[in-house]
């Protein structure tokens, strides 16, 4: 009946302590640390597994990713075929909330260019336009996105979402392929919130970017991710930066992470940087989580928040 608990580079001290304190009764070993009979692991609790772990557990019956996006889990070719539960967190969807409202409102009201002003001393009010004439649009509609939404729109922006399918929600809503162009055409800050899959692999191009909206109210497009680095061409991105064709961006995820620092990104204008730190689990709130889920299933409990592996999330 062990759970078997894998961080990669997260702090494997802090999560086996959060573990045990929100289930003192079970037994949770830390792989690389703990001796422990691969045999007797009934789950697995990991972020960025090392590939070959999973499949090396005979008896495994379920396995819960510890952070929001499963790309890494997906990934192994011989993943067991056990339900694969996401993390749907109250507090990791508050983070990213945090993140994405406080990018918008930076790009919006101009942070960078008075932040440059300040360095060089200067004094000046820039024009700008509220909030309500700026139109804010989240690709990938899912829980991250659907929280940080509503603190958007209730800044007063103009929100709207595009999803690969057809959705109810309180947004005007753009779904599929068809709904794509028309979508990006109505964008003039864009918050990218997608799982990575082989349907969204780098669809943050040139192409996208150049059907972004130019007629609105900021004077060219913003481009925001926090999802993952792979959903995004970052030569393309650099030279629309460049060029202008966006007018700015903020990027806490990249292809390969850390971001080298002989990488070109650093030295881009008006992008704004962060080491992929928008939203970390937090173990308390994840193992209390993990722990309902691990009850609930024994008690014979659907599991909920099951990753449907032909989506990919
Ligand atoms: C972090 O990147 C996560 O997927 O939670």
């Amino acid at each position: 009946m062990t759970a078997l608990l894998t961080t990669a580079n997260w702090s494997s001290s802090h999560w086996i302590k959060a573990l045990r304190a929100a289930d003192p009764g079970r037994n949770f070993v830390l792989h690389g640390v703990d001796e422990y009979d691969p045999a007797s692991v009934r789950y697995a609790l990991t972020w960025k597994p090392p590939e070959g772990l999973l499949p090396s557990l005979p008896n495994l019956e379920v396995i819960f990713n510890l952070g929001a996006g499963v790309d890494a889990v997906l990934s192994d070719p011989d993943l067991p075929d056990v339900p694969l539960v996401r993390l749907v967190d109250e507090n990791l969807a508050d983070r990213m909330t945090e993140w994405v409202t406080w990018q918008v409102l930076t790009h919006h009201r101009q942070g960078l260019a008075y932040l440059d002003q300040q360095h060089n001393r200067l004094w000046r009010v820039r024009e700008q336009p509220i909030a309500a004439d700026v139109r804010v649009g989240f690709l990938g509609y899912g829980v991250l996105a659907q929280n940080a939404a509503g603190i958007v729109r209730a800044l007063g922006y103009q929100v709207s979402a595009w999803s690969r399918s057809p959705k109810e929600a309180d947004v005007p809503i753009f779904a599929g392929e068809a709904g794509l162009a028309p979508f990006l055409g109505q964008t003039d800050i864009l918050v990218v919130l997608l799982p990575l899959t082989d349907a969204t692999r780098e669809i943050v191009d040139a192409r996208l970017i150049d059907a972004l909206a130019r007629d609105g109210a900021l004077g060219g497009p913003v481009l925001i991710n926090a999802g993952r680095g792979g959903l995004q061409n970052e030569d393309d991105i650099l030279a629309a930066l460049v060029d202008g064709r966006l007018k700015g961006a903020s990027l806490d995820v990249f292809q390969t992470e850390p971001l080298p620092t002989d990488h070109p990104l650093w030295g881009a204008p008006n992008l704004i940087i962060t080491p992929h730190c928008s939203a970390i689990s937090d173990p308390a709130s994840v193992s209390r989580y993990v722990s309902r889920q691990m009850a609930a299933y024994e008690r014979g409990e659907p599991l909920i928040n099951v990753v449907d592996r032909t989506r990919g999330y």
